[in-house]
């Protein structure tokens, strides 16, 4: 399909799965900064820079009114930090007509949502970087940047530099099949990948590429999409780990597989939700080998404390409950001491100790 005929055509399940990711991962977000009667931020700043018009041919939802959908039903939560947050969706687009018809769409009753203000902008999305630059890159004001790109490829290295460095932002981009070609045919990338035509690799690469590109204290996570016979991807980046806990989350409840796509990344050739046996007997290879590792460490007295789990859980790409049996099995045999179940991630700053205990 010609990418300006885009919105023409019904949203493909591709698309679909992608949209659905967006919208997850703003669900979780957004009661971070607005569920406490004090919340951490006095500024919530949500930006949509590829909003499109708002919706596909058959008026599916897109990703602004998928945005605003999850502000609206958390607003009618009624939380206590509501009503103390400014609350801002930047949605824009470089398309003037597509603009319009969103604006034109938000006009009706049901986008009045009380505490949002929407601003919505014809502006090219390094236009609007620079617009917003004052915003994002001031850290009393929490940041959400989603970035649907087409296939061409805005987020150059030097803009992925400048998104990693916002402070206190979440961002999460598209890449499209005609981009991870280029990381394909990138002559630091092929060296590595045996079967270029493989697309699977290229995009496992695409995301070693930008991880090179981050300092360590900027947790990335990927996510795989099959698109017939097209893989596309998505990157997600926080300087925080629970935001990269939220996306892992939203990602292994789109992949109960591995965490990582909408197909068999694994090669285990099932699909996430095609499995014949239920979760607890099927033991994903990912999940044992984590296992596995997790408990070594732990045996080896290389985790003591719930921060160094948490940060062991991120960086083999596990949410936090992964970690659970794993602990509960130590525990059991009387070899560790916690107290806690399962690590949370919004405990890094105070974490729990661990004590392995000599038998
Ligand atoms: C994949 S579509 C986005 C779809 C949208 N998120 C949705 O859910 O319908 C990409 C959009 O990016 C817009 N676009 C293309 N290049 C752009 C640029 N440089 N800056 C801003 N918008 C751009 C296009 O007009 C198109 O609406």
């Amino acid at each position: 399909m010609a990418m300006s005929r885009f919105h023409e055509e019904p949203y493909d399940a591709g698309t679909l799965t992608k949209l659905k990711i967006f919208e997850l991962y703003a669900q979780a977000w957004i009661p971070v900064f607005v569920s406490q009667p004090e919340p951490p931020f006095r500024e919530v700043h949500i930006y949509d820079l590829f909003c499109g018009p708002g919706t596909d041919s058959v008026g599916m939802p897109g990703s602004p009114l998928r945005i605003l959908a999850q502000l609206r039903d958390y607003q009618k939560a009624g939380k206590a930090g509501w009503s103390k947050v400014k609350i801002v969706a930047h949605l824009s687009d470089e398309d003037e007509a597509k603009v319009a018809q969103l604006a034109e769409t938000l006009k009706a009753s049901e986008w009045q949502i009380p505490g949002v203000q929407i601003e919505t902008k014809a502006i090219t999305f390094r236009d609007a970087l620079d617009l917003h630059k004052n915003v994002l890159t001031n850290p009393r004001a929490a940041k959400l940047l989603i970035i649907d790109q087409f296939g061409v490829d805005e987020v150059t290295d030097d803009v992925f530099k400048r998104l990693i460095i916002f402070p206190t932002a979440d961002f999460i981009f598209f890449l499209s099949s005609s981009t991870l070609h280029r990381f394909r045919d990138h002559p630091a990338i092929k060296i590595k990948i045996d079967k270029p035509e493989n697309s699977y690799d290229v995009h496992r690469a695409a995301f070693d590429w930008f991880q090179k590109l981050a300092p360590p204290s900027v947790f990335l996570g990927r996510f795989s999409i099959q698109k017939r016979s097209n893989i596309y991807g998505l990157i997600f980046g926080s300087q925080h780990p629970l935001g990269i806990h939220k996306f892992l989350q939203v990602a292994w409840s789109n992949d109960e597989i591995a965490g990582e796509a909408n197909f068999d990344i694994e090669r285990e050739n099932i699909s996430p939700g095609e499995m014949m046996l239920p979760m607890q007997e099927f033991r994903p290879k990912k999940i044992q080998v984590f296992e596995a590792d997790l408990e070594a460490a732990l045996r080896g007295g290389r985790m003591r404390s719930e921060a160094d789990l948490v940060h062991f859980c991120i960086a083999a790409g596990m949410t936090c409950q992964h970690a659970t049996p794993v602990l509960q099995k130590l525990k059991s045999e009387g070899l560790l001491q916690c107290k806690f179940r399962t690590p949370d991630a919004r405990r890094t700053r105070e974490p729990r100790p661990i004590q392995l205990i000599s038998l």
